[in-house]
């Protein structure tokens, strides 16, 4: 771990552009800048992410978001990158701009698993021995739902996933399906879920009780379209309540694989990251769990759950594996070594 540094990270993975320069002071983590541009709003009116159009978008967003990253602060140490897993023309545009700087700038440039990114999330702003190890993290975002062990702060292990669907997939699937909103979903569900009646649908928990540390999502969409399709009209009340019973399923099931991996790995804290972890009911829960065992419960800011350019800063502070611009090339496929 370098000490008194300051790193510029760059996230293209999907369809957020994100740079942002992090110091690490004292054993302090602190954000100097972070910018983020997206493309959202015209994935919203497809429903999806269109990866031509993201890739077109970051090319457009990169050098104004680096250049408004550096404006106060241009003394850096190193830059680091998401190189995967995501979206091939998207990831190219930040490792190829990073390898740019880096050749220009003459320094050092590190690469980031985006995933990894999700869980250094919560050191952001935070000192360096904020968390108590060994920990169980859970990922939960769009893409992917991960479960692993740390036995330190470098130190991890994957221990189970999803089989299929991610959590934060449901989410937005199953909003499409009921009409909520168009893209992302899960902010939308979840407001939704507030006014929802908790009883009037009871949805499949997939795997809950598996002796392992797998999630499986599909069936879930499966029986939300099952039940819409035998609902004439639906009404607001309606969404609201299968709202109420998608997200009561996902965060049981959640709860449940952490519960299975606090019994087994006996951690002193659980760490959260990734888009769903903003969700507050998942975050409640957690809590009620996290206080009844007496474990301590990290969840990032609610800005550093969803993707950011922070995160993948925070991440190269604890893996700081410096590499020559030629030695870096994107992953799409990416997962955990
Ligand atoms: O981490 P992220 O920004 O992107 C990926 O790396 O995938 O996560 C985005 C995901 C989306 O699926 C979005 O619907 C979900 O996080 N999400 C939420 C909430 N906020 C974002 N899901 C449930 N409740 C929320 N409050
Ligand atoms: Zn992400």
């Amino acid at each position: 771990m370098p000490t008194d540094k300051r790193i510029l990270g760059i996230e293209t993975s999907c369809d957020e552009t994100g740079a942002s320069l992090l110091s690490l002071q004292k054993n302090h983590l602190t954000v100097e800048s972070n910018i983020l541009a997206s493309s959202l709003s015209l994935h919203a009116k497809t429903g999806g992410i269109i990866p031509e159009i993201a890739a077109r978008e970051q090319l457009k967003y990169i050098i104004p978001t680096v250049a408004k990253a550096i404006e106060k602060q241009r003394e850096i140490d190193a830059i680091a990158v998401t190189y995967g897993p995501g979206l091939i023309g998207s990831l190219l545009i930040g490792v190829e701009t990073a390898r740019t700087l880096s050749y220009v700038w003459k320094k050092p440039l590190i690469p980031v698993n985006h995933l990894l990114g999700h869980i250094y999330a919560n050191w952001i702003n935070k000192s360096l021995h904020t968390i108590e190890f060994p920990a169980v993290a859970l990922i939960v975002s769009g893409g992917h739902t991960d479960l692993l062990y740390m036995k330190d702060k470098t130190t991890l292990q994957w221990i189970g996933g999803t089989r299929d669907d991610a959590a934060g997939e449901a989410f937005d699937k199953i909003g499409r399906l009921i009409g909520l909103a168009s893209y992302p979903a899960g902010p939308a569900v979840e407001n939704a879920a507030k006014k929802g009646d908790p009883k009037r649908f009871m949805f499949p928990r997939p795997l809950i009780h598996s002796e392992d540390f797998d999630f499986s999502f599909s069936g879930l969409k499966t029986a939300v379209l099952k039940t819409v399709q035998n609902i004439s009209h639906l009404d607001e009340q309606t969404k609201c309540d299968i709202a109420r019973g998608t997200e009561d399923a996902i965060v049981d099931v959640l709860v449940a694989k952490i519960t299975r991996a606090v019994k087994t790995y006996n951690p002193k804290s659980i760490l959260l990251g990734g888009g769903v972890a903003a969700n507050s009911k998942l975050q409640q829960q957690l809590e009620y769990f996290a206080n009844a065992h007496s474990l301590a419960l990290s969840v990032p800011e609610k800005q550093f759950c969803t993707d950011n350019a922070a995160m993948i800063a925070a991440c190269a502070f604890f893996n700081y594996d410096e590499r020559r611009w030629m030695d870096i090339d994107s992953n799409p496929e990416l997962y955990f070594a």
